[in-house]
């Protein structure tokens, strides 16, 4: 265990402590620079000095050298010279403000970047508190900090004078901070050269000219240095176009969508878009996109804002180890068919960003009873549970939003909506309906791994999802009838290895003794070692009139298939 002692009870010395003891560390009572300094450094691997930077060198100069204890300074501006004597030294400069001690004891460990140099226990200690190491030896110590207080204060200062030139016209700050919240995202993602809007960067003199007619006098200076920083980075790099737009005679372009890879920008990309008044569509795949996955984008992005489509293949999901390494990875692929669908953003994270230390399970994971353990979830022990816990955790980044979700995996529908009514998460779920090749086959990602003789087979699914609707179709009401017609069809083929052909309640998914009201039938089978999933609702009136509630969006096979038991559909 690290041993601390830290001299300085400030803001960063009481912050400090609050969170190598939450790390785990050995944290000595705080001392003052007006204490007896002469042994601090014995007994412990490290001194911090937590000092005003004015005082850090006297500090140090009254502490006796001990050969074992790296002595460690705050400061974001002092080099490692005013730690001389001490042979072991290091300096570690958390980038982030820590305004009071209880919520500096939590900022330093939510994944902050700390600039260190010197001894590598600058290093340790940042990993400790698990945030982000970047190496700054004294020759760039300078800029470094300059830059820091720019982004840090300067932008403070400058929401200062927006407070004030906004409240001379009666207006609140609440918009402007929302509207400088939106362009720090922008600037995360597309860097500042590409997120800059606004008459400096497009050279409109007039406007710049009307602002500074309507300014206090006093308001002027720090106007004009905004406005001359703007036009030099609008002139120091071609600013990207976000979102071509197509001139006559071509064909639309499609915006490419931003693409994310950190949880914590894409939240604030979402934050961001809902600060905007937008209302956010949510899709979360696992990739190797399809016109299925493609359907469910569309639909989001005609009741929403603004679409994130999420591509994350979850480890945790695979029982079979075989399965997950041949599962398709195609980002650019991807990327094209979200953009052509809508889709604004893309989050696409490493498997460190959503389970640090993978595969190392996280300690907290969701499980929904009921609803995960017949089928799939007696089928592939754990699945339900992981999807869940992903979808959760995507839920809690994406924040307030519609999430939309294929009733192709109906089961899973069923799970995540019992996870958000249970939960209370402020998510909207939307099911959609299945797309099918002409043939009625469900599109599926796995499709691709079947030669033509799998393929061949794999409709036997579809037959048996039509077999148990024409049984209820003409009549049948119990459920052992129904099974037994599914099962028959998908018997009929060696090449097919049934695992469940079941009618269910729609909403609970338990098997009904009298067969009533939304229903829907459920099948598995494996095709050449492929597991492959189906389903196909239907509502029994209690006057024994029957309709399917859906159309298929792509085709015309499930109405084909009520009109053809001479119904009429609703
Ligand atoms: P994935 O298999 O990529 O599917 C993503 C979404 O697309 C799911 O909601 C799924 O039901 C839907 N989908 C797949 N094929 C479809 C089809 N033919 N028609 C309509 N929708 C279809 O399902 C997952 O990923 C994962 O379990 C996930 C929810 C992302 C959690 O990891």
């Amino acid at each position: 265990m690290l041993s601390v002692r830290i001299v300085g009870p400030g803001r960063a010395g009481r912050s400090l402590a609050g969170a190598l003891v939450d790390a785990g560390c050995d944290v000595r009572p705080l001392l003052t620079r007006h204490d007896d300094l002469s042994s601090a450094a014995e007994g412990v691997d490290l001194l911090v000095l937590a000092t005003p930077d004015a005082q850090v060198a006297s500090a140090a100069a009254a502490v006796v050298p001990v050969a074992a204890t790296v002595v460690l300074h705050l400061s974001g501006a002092l080099g490692l010279d005013v730690l001389d004597p001490h042979p072991r030294r290091a300096a570690l400069h958390p980038l982030a403000p820590l305004p009071s001690p209880e919520v500096g004891r939590v900022r330093l460990r939510s994944g902050i970047t700390f600039a260190v140099a010197g001894d590598p226990m600058a290093a340790t200690v940042a990993e400790l508190l698990e945030g982000r190491v970047m190496a700054v030896d004294d020759a760039r110590r300078g800029a470094y900090h300059a830059a820091a207080c720019m982004a840090a204060n300067h932008v403070v200062a400058l929401m200062g004078q927006v407070e004030r030139v906004a409240a001379a016209a009666g207006l609140e700050l609440d918009a402007f901070v929302s509207l400088a919240r939106a362009a720090l995202v922008d600037v995360a993602e597309l860097g500042p050269a590409a997120a800059l809007t606004g008459p400096a960067a497009r050279g409109d003199e007039a406007t710049i000219a009307q602002h500074r007619a309507v300014l206090d006098p006093e308001e002027l200076a720090g106007y004009d240095a905004g406005v001359e920083l703007a036009r030099r980075l609008a002139r120091s790099a071609p600013r990207r176009a976000r979102r071509p737009v197509a001139s006559h005679g071509e064909p639309p372009t499609v915006a490419e969508p931003v693409v994310l890879r950190q949880a914590r920008t894409f939240a604030a990309a979402l934050d961001g878009e809902r600060a905007r008044g937008r209302r956010v569509g949510l899709v979360p795949t696992m990739g190797a996109l399809h016109a299925g996955h493609a359907a469910l984008v569309e639909r989001a992005a005609a009741e929403c804002d603004t679409v994130a489509v999420t591509i994350f293949v979850n480890p945790l999901q695979f029982d079979d180890p075989a399965d997950l390494a041949a599962y398709r990875r195609d980002l650019p692929g991807d990327l094209a068919l979200a953009a052509a669908a809508g889709a604004r953003f893309v989050f696409a994270p490493g498997v460190e960003e959503i389970y640090p230390g993978f595969p190392r399970l996280p300690a907290t994971t969701v499980h929904v009873s009921g609803v995960s353990d017949r089928f799939e979830g007696a089928a592939r022990p754990g699945h339900f549970d992981a999807v869940a816990t992903v979808v959760a955790k995507l839920f809690a980044l994406a924040g307030r939003c519609r999430a939309y979700f294929g009733e192709k995996d109906f089961q899973q529908l069923a799970v995540v909506r019992t996870l958000v009514a249970d939960l209370d998460l402020p998510v909207e779920v939307v099911g959609c309906p299945t797309v099918r090749q002409p043939d009625g086959l469900a599109l599926s990602s796995r499709n691709s791994r079947l030669g033509p003789d799998g393929r061949r087979a794999a409709l036997a699914l579809r037959r048996a999802l039509d077999a148990g609707l024409a049984d209820l179709g003409s009549g049948r009401r119990r459920p052992e009838q129904v099974r037994a017609a599914m099962w028959q069809e998908l018997c009929a083929d060696v090449a097919v290895r049934p695992d469940y052909a079941e009618v269910v309640d729609a909403r609970t998914l338990e098997v009904p003794a009298v067969l009533g009201g939304a229903l829907r039938l459920l099948v598995a089978a494996e095709v050449e070692g492929v597991r492959l999933i189906d389903n196909d609702g239907i509502v029994l009136e209690p006057s024994g009139e029957r309709w399917c509630p859906r159309r298929d969006p792509r085709g015309d096979h499930q109405r084909a298939l009520v009109l053809a038991h001479g119904d009429k559909e609703r």
